[in-house]
């Protein structure tokens, strides 16, 4: 039986803003972000006909849903429905990248079973509407679905693509800490939302760093998450990975997403590689990835 192997690789937020409270509950926000090589594995095969269904089987993480509450699964779903085909298919799924850690880990998962339920029956579907289903699926899934570096507008859909020749060497760190991605919003509201619009924007910033990039460049000075203002003083272990990061030679050292993961920029593999043997010594979650 023909098997669809796809890579789903999270995301890291080189720069991340909220500039607007929206009427249906969500946030406008202006973030680049980029894809780097941590990633989950899925293979996808039909394995039946006549009912259309899902198997989902993980690997490497017991606490996931492996029923529609899983992005993964959604995703083949909707495929199915929009084709109007009567298959089972079974997704196996092989999970690196920390659940709930700001690291799109379920999107990416979501987007990679759009892609390859395409190939598996032969693309009937293009970009377009492919980037459609995904935006059905959640703020992070369009992205998730093209990767490199774009800048992602709106609640994450729109998004303009930036050149894809950044040669990152990151570390990313997780701590055992939870984020609610939805409180994380409420505190960014209370702090910065006067009833009307949010106090700061920082369009200025998000500009440049696009600007940079498309000309072959990247400062990690100025780099930007607006929720570490309202995370790290309340998540003391992300906080602690942060300081260690940079303390172990980070150039610089930011939260990815809502958090709790953390993910420092490096001179070298050698240099990011050396950081991650030194957190994993002491019991932290941490992984070398790069540029993808
Ligand atoms: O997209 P995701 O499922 O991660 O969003 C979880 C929650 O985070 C949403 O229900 C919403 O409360 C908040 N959110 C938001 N604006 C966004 C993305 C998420 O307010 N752009």
């Amino acid at each position: 039986m023909r098997a669809v192997k796809e890579y789903a690789y999270a995301k890291i937020n080189l720069f991340l803003d909220v500039v607007a409270k929206r009427e249906d509950g969500y946030h406008d926000i202006d973030t680049v972000m980029h894809t780097v090589s941590l990633c989950d594995e899925l293979t996808l095969t039909v394995s039946g006909h006549a009912k259309r269904g899902v198997k989902l089987l993980i690997d490497g993480n017991k606490r996931l849903p492996s029923d529609g509450k899983n992005i993964a699964y959604a995703a083949a779903i909707l495929f199915l429905d929009k084709l109007g085909i009567d298959d089972e298919i079974t997704v196996k799924l092989v999970k690196r990248i920390p659940m709930s850690a700001g690291l799109a880990g379920g999107s990416a998962d979501g987007a990679a079973v759009l892609r390859g339920m395409n190939r598996l029956y032969g693309k009937p579907l293009t970009e377009k509407m492919l980037l459609s289903l995904a935006e059905k699926l959640g703020s992070d899934l369009p992205f998730c679905l093209i990767g490199g570096v774009a800048r992602c507008q709106g609640r994450g859909e729109r998004m303009t693509r930036l050149s894809d020749t950044l040669a990152l060497h990151t570390v990313i760190a997780v701590s055992d800490e939870f984020v609610s991605t939805p409180e994380a919003y409420s505190a960014l509201d209370e702090k910065y939302f006067d009833g009307k619009s949010f106090l700061f924007g920082r369009e200025e910033g998000a500009n440049a760093m696009s600007r940079d990039i498309n000309s072959g460049e990247f400062d990690p000075g100025k780099m930007y998450n607006i929720f570490e203002d309202v995370i790290l003083g309340i998540r003391p272990g992300a906080a602690r990975i942060k300081a260690r990061l940079e303390s172990l030679g980070a150039v610089r050292a930011q939260m990815s997403g809502s958090g709790p993961s953390v993910f420092g920029i490096f001179d070298s593999a050698e240099r990011a590689k050396a950081a991650r043997d030194i957190l994993l010594s002491e019991g932290i979650n941490a992984h070398y990835a790069a540029s993808v």
